[in-house]
């Protein structure tokens, strides 16, 4: 029979080992099945969406490449069709860009706008048979100029989520952004069009129908043809480069080489050495700092390189030409850096890294201890709202309810 004593030391023996238990983390293992889940192949062949053979939109139009001056405009049908454009700056519309080829993928790039300035706009859609389809008003914005305010959207990693993109992409229509960023990983397998349209433009529709996304490519979009068929982008497409407002953005594709010497870094040493912008934005899908607690080694066996080091390659560039923030996805989470420099925190002259992976994919988790980089992380759903005027940058980053969870301003 046990007595008192030994009761009370087999009691606290076992609050010792619930006490262990619920301190021990093993992340490795949960997020690895998270991984590898999300890279088994897909059956592409039942991908096809639902169709009744009415004549409909398979992907409601979305906005591209807004300049100054021009706006290219997308949308497909589940059917051929001649499409029309109608538009001019209040109603009723008076101009109008058609095509008069019936086809399913539309692209039409509207050009001699007014810079700066909204729109009001209707896709309309003909077959030969003569059904008819059109859409109700919708708008959009030529870019501002250098001195006027703007704002831009971060979203990434909207992989097979459609109820979590579609709260991301709701709430972040809320803040009426000029354009949006999304930090890769758009699909979870870019081999599927049911995920096309049903995980990324079918939840993000209402959003991009009103400001353009300006996409870079992740490891699951598998570098397939959809990416570059559903998004308009400048040659060679997979690196672009962009100005809106005071900023030059410039987006590469970290799946690729980014070593010295290759293409993309080459381009961007140059891209970045002509850059006259007062900020200079970078994003990639790889981040080049991160505290993920297992994709870059074990963090609990200190084996941790903290970050991808093909991405790495660039925070030379980076710090040389004075990059302001560079944005990343494909941590499934939320982690802005300290300013770094030369491998430590600089305040004055570092570079900011912001991995922004809370679009829908499913999340993971930053490493027991704390890196020497990290400001600030989370592990959550989550959006960035940026907003601008001349050498003043408002950072804002909420979840999926609408909650604040992280902000910094930068000045110049
Ligand atoms: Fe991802
Ligand atoms: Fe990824």
């Amino acid at each position: 029979m046990m007595t008192s004593i030994g009761k009370m030391v087999g009691a606290l023996a076992c609050v010792g080992l619930l006490v262990a238990v619920a301190l021990y983390q093993a992340p490795s293992q949960d997020v690895s099945k998270q991984e590898k889940k999300q890279e088994a192949p897909k059956d592409v062949k039942k991908d096809a969406p639902v169709d009744d053979g009415k004549l409909a939109f398979v992907i409601k139009p979305y906005l591209q490449f807004p300049t100054r001056d021009s706006i290219t405009i997308m949308w497909e049908t589940n059917k051929p069709a001649k499409g029309k454009i109608e538009y001019s700056e209040k109603t009723p519309l008076t101009e109008k860009a058609e095509v008069s080829e019936a086809k399913d993928l539309h692209e039409i790039t509207l050009k001699n706008l007014k810079p700066s300035t909204p729109y009001v706009y209707k896709v309309s859609v003909l077959t030969d048979e003569g059904e008819k389809l059109e859409t109700k008003y919708l708008n959009f914005m030529t870019a501002v100029g250098p001195d006027e305010a703007y704002s831009f959207g971060i979203i990434g990693d909207t992989q097979a989520n459609a109820k979590v993109t579609g709260q991301i992409a709701a709430h972040l229509f809320e803040r009426r952004p000029h354009f949006v960023v999304h930090c890769g990983d758009v699909v979870d397998d870019g081999r599927s069009k049911r995920m096309w349209v049903h995980e990324l433009f079918g939840p993000c529709s209402e959003l991009f129908s009103y400001a353009a996304v300006f996409p870079t490519i992740g490891n699951h979009e598998r570098n397939h043809a959809n990416y570059y068929k559903y998004f308009s982008l400048p040659k060679p497409k997979y690196y672009y480069q962009y100005s809106y407002g005071n900023a030059d953005f410039f987006v590469i594709d970290s799946n690729k080489s980014l070593k010295p010497g290759t293409e993309q870094y080459m381009w961007l040493e140059k891209a970045l050495s002509e850059s006259k912008a007062k900020w200079k934005f970078a994003y990639h899908h790889h981040p080049g700092w991160s505290s993920d607690a297992d994709d870059y080694g074990k963090s609990w066996e200190g084996k941790s390189v903290w970050g991808d080091m093909n991405a790495r390659n660039l925070v030379t560039l980076y710090e040389k030409y004075n990059l302001d923030i560079a944005f990343n996805g494909h941590i499934h989470l939320y982690e802005r850096t300290w300013p770094l420099r030369g491998n430590k925190v600089d305040r004055a002259t570092g570079v900011h890294y912001i991995t922004s992976g809370g679009g829908g994919g499913s999340l993971e988790v930053v490493a027991n201890l704390p890196s020497w980089f990290k400001s600030q992380c989370r592990t959550d759903f989550h959006y960035c709202y940026v907003v601008i005027h001349q050498g003043r940058l408002e950072f804002k980053v909420y979840d999926v309810k609408g909650n604040l969870f992280d902000s910094f301003e930068l000045n110049k």
